[in-house]
């Protein structure tokens, strides 16, 4: 079953049309990949589907339901999650808490309650608990209390991934999940995005420009040209597609 859909999405900029006539299905349980070369339309696709950038025309579909009207509110409400290109992390917080931002019904933060310890302390600690053994299985848990600020590009871009999780999410849309980190821990990043499908049945939308890493890693995957899906297929069809080659590497 596609737990998200695409249908003749468009998303223009004044005169440039970033996201044209995209149409996608994202099955469930499966890592797919999203590339393109650069200003080809990755971005703009996430934010559209996140509601950063609502699409102009088209329909969005999320477990059958249209979501093409509602906020980021309502859609990270949904189970619909996403990362960004450049971390998006409060960089005055420490690790722990930023982890801890997207727990959802957090009832320490009702006004009627935060007065009274007991009301959430439970809550409050069981969420701790499972971001500590997020943050080991990313190998930043050493740092729960440093600052944000003071982490590496590539801990961060773990945190992130981390935060997204936190988030209770049923689809995780993550733009470059590996940029700026060192080739070994983008691999490791690659391992537990795959290890999250198996054991927590997740599904992935990948934005990455490390086809390297990423073909070992996706079911199938999409390619963008100028806005446009230029084809989709598996990582051996798509290494092997002319289109693609001719895009990448101007054969
Ligand atoms: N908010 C915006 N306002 C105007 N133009 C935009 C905006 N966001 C993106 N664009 C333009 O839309 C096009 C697609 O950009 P987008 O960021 O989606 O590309 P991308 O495929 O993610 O590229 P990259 O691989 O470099 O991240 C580019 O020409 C970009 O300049
Ligand atoms: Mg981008």
């Amino acid at each position: 079953m596609s737990l998200l859909t695409l249908e003749h999405v468009t998303k223009s900029f004044g005169n440039l049309r970033a996201v044209h006539d995209v149409s996608l299905e994202i099955p469930k349980g499966k890592i797919i990949g999203l590339i393109g070369p650069n200003g080809s339309g990755k971005s703009t696709l996430l934010n559209v589907i996140s509601a950063l950038n609502p699409a102009d025309s088209g329909r969005i579909l999320f477990e059958g339901e249209e979501i093409s009207k509602r906020s980021t509110d309502e859609i990270f409400g949904l189970g619909l999650v996403r990362s960004f290109q450049d971390p998006s992390l409060f960089f005055k917080m420490t690790v722990l808490d930023n982890s801890l931002l997207p727990v959802k019904q957090q009832q320490g933060e009702k006004p009627w309650r935060a007065p009274f310890h007991h009301l959430w302390r439970k809550q409050e600690a069981a969420a701790a608990l499972e971001s500590s053994r997020l943050l080991e299985q990313l190998l930043i848990r050493k740092h729960y209390d440093a600052l944000a600020s003071d982490l590496s590009g590539g801990q961060m871009k773990l945190l992130e991934l981390g935060r997204s999780l936190m988030g209770n999410p049923k689809l995780l849309l993550l733009d470059e999940p590996t940029a700026g980190v060192a080739p070994k821990l983008a691999y490791t990043i690659f391992e537990n995005i795959a290890q999250m499908r198996e054991n927590l049945g997740l599904t992935f939308l990948i934005v990455e420009h490390r086809l390297e890493i990423l073909f070992d890693f996706v079911d199938s995957l999409y390619v963008m040209h100028m806005g446009q899906v230029l084809t989709e297929g598996s990582p051996a069809e798509i290494s092997a597609n002319s289109a693609v080659r001719e895009i990448y590497f101007g054969e």
